[in-house]
């Protein structure tokens, strides 16, 4: 037990621990931003720590978010860093459990399902599950709600009625959202490393699996049997796939890469609505001014909602570009390492079997790029103009700049395994967030702003969230 001294002279330097195996897991999960510039003081950028066995290092700055997200495939994996605990969730043969070509291919695949006709066609279906939604909090006083447990219903019922299709959203009251809980107690930080434990919980997510997998299966019959083609959700648009080599993407491959989306866009969304609302609830003068906002675009609060008008919304967009670089949802993007590399500008080789990690939030909480970087001001990007990348590589799905990886502010990640629900994302927030703040009015609880639970696999505010609302006349 003790200080760990390094065997490989030139691996970077290592974080000493006193709790074999364990080493910093507890440390970095109480806080890893803490944690990050504690020892950012004495070992700089780039440093290794050890949790549950694994050795992790950590590559800090913009520089290391760039070294991180594109590295190279010869030299890191994702699969390997994710495989198992995203394998028996979303199924076989997809995303992380098939070769990155195919991952490209398949977010190529899902991107004709997120068109920009696509997003006309899915606001005024957001617009009215969030007012359905929401007219059950409503009473002449007002009150407090579950803001957390709310966004959470919320975000599954606009997803699936939207990316899923009519069919799903039907079933989602009742028996889906049960499985997708048991779905989601099983996608936990512990999975990634005790995988081989018999826990309840990974039962009922196997369990879980085959229902959902099923059910979206059924549906797949039923429209092959009627022979639809009218659909524009975005499970239409995974039928009859074909990758480039002639190897068919089949039905059962749809229902796991649904699976997947699901999984992706969920804790994601309704964390940012949540958090989002919460610092709306904290500056109330922001509230009336993206109300005066909608007016503004609008003519009136009464018309509705359409995807064209929200471009025009710039704090609104402002709003939850600031949420995510505060309260960012994934704060640790890892790769494992299959062929030892070297940190640019360093000396430092990092070894085979680590696994290299991007933490864009330290970056984007970082006083050198952001001032007064801790506190919530959506006006600050008014005078921040999107970095202008060098240059554009394309990996199948679209191009993606692969010079902006040297971006401070980076939360749906850069590079091949960038995220591709980053403008449906968006759509779903504003419209959830706009037609919020029409109904409600809303102000923080005697408790304050939460602060945030690290422990879960998508960062949380720590629960529970209550909001007080008031009806707008
Ligand atoms: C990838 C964040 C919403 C689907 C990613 C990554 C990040 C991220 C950081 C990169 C992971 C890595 O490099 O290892 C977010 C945030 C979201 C969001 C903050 C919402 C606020 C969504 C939605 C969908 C989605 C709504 C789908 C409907 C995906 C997919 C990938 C991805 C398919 C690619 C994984 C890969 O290539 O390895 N997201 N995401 N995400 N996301 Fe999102």
């Amino acid at each position: 037990i003790g200080q760990r001294i390094n065997v490989d002279k030139n691996a970077p330097p290592e974080v000493p621990y006193w709790i074999p195996y364990l080493g910093s897991a507890i440390a970095f999960s109480v806080n890893p931003l803490k944690f990050y510039a504690d020892n950012r003081k004495k070992y700089g950028d780039v440093f290794t720590y050890t949790m549950v066995g694994r050795k992790f290092t950590v590559c800090l700055g913009v520089e290391g978010n760039n070294f991180v997200f594109n590295a190279k495939l010869a030299d890191v994996s994702a699969e390997e860093s994710y495989k198992p605990l995203t394998t028996p969730v979303f199924g076989k043969g997809v995303v992380y459990d098939c070769p990155n070509h195919m991952l490209m291919e398949q977010k190529k695949f899902v991107k004709w399902g997120m068109s920009n006709d696509a997003f006309r066609a899915y606001v005024p279906e957001i617009e009215e599950e969030t007012r359905n939604y929401f007219q059950r909090w409503n009473n002449k006083t007002g009150g407090r709600g579950d803001l957390f447990k709310a966004m959470g219903e919320l975000i599954i019922n606009t997803a699936s009625r939207t990316l899923m299709g009519p069919e799903i959203r039907a079933l989602m009251d009742d028996s889906v959202a049960q499985l997708y809980h048991d779905l989601d107690d099983g996608f936990q930080p512990i999975n990634m490393f005790f995988e081989w434990l018999p826990l309840p919980s990974y039962f009922r997510r196997d369990n879980a699996h085959i229902k959902m997998r099923n059910i979206f299966k059924q549906v797949i019959d039923e429209r092959r049997a009627n022979n639809v083609t009218d659909k524009t959700d975005m499970l239409q648009s995974l039928l009859n796939q074909t990758y480039k080599d002639g190897t068919p993407f089949t039905d059962v491959d749809a229902c796991h890469l649904m699976i997947a989306l699901l999984m992706a866009g969920q804790h994601t969304s309704s964390t940012t609505a949540t958090w989002a609302l919460l610092h709306l609830a904290e500056h109330p003068h922001l509230i009336k001014e993206l109300l005066a906002e909608q007016k503004d675009v609008l003519g009136s609060l009464d018309t509705p909602l359409s995807f064209d008008a929200m471009k025009n919304m710039t704090l609104l967009e402002n709003v939850i570009r600031e949420t995510l670089r505060l309260r960012p949802p994934i704060i640790m993007i890892l790769r494992k390492v299959i062929r030892p590399i070297t940190f640019p500008g360093t000396d430092y080789v990092i070894p085979k079997g680590n696994y290299i990690a991007a933490s864009p939030i330290a970056t984007q909480v970082d006083e050198q790029f952001y001032k007064n970087a801790m506190s919530f001001d959506p006006h600050r990007w008014e005078s921040i103009k999107e970095e202008e990348s060098g240059e554009s590589v394309d990996y199948g799905f679209g191009k993606i700049a692969g010079g902006g990886a040297r971006n401070p502010n980076l939360p749906f990640g850069a590079g091949r395994h960038r995220c591709i629900g980053e403008t449906f994302a968006y759509v779903q927030l504003k419209t959830v967030i706009s037609t919020f703040v029409r109904m409600y009015d809303l102000s923080l609880t005697e408790k304050g702003m939460p602060g945030q639970d690290f422990t879960k696999m998508f960062v949380q505010p720590v629960l529970p969230v209550e909001i007080n609302y008031t009806p707008r006349k």
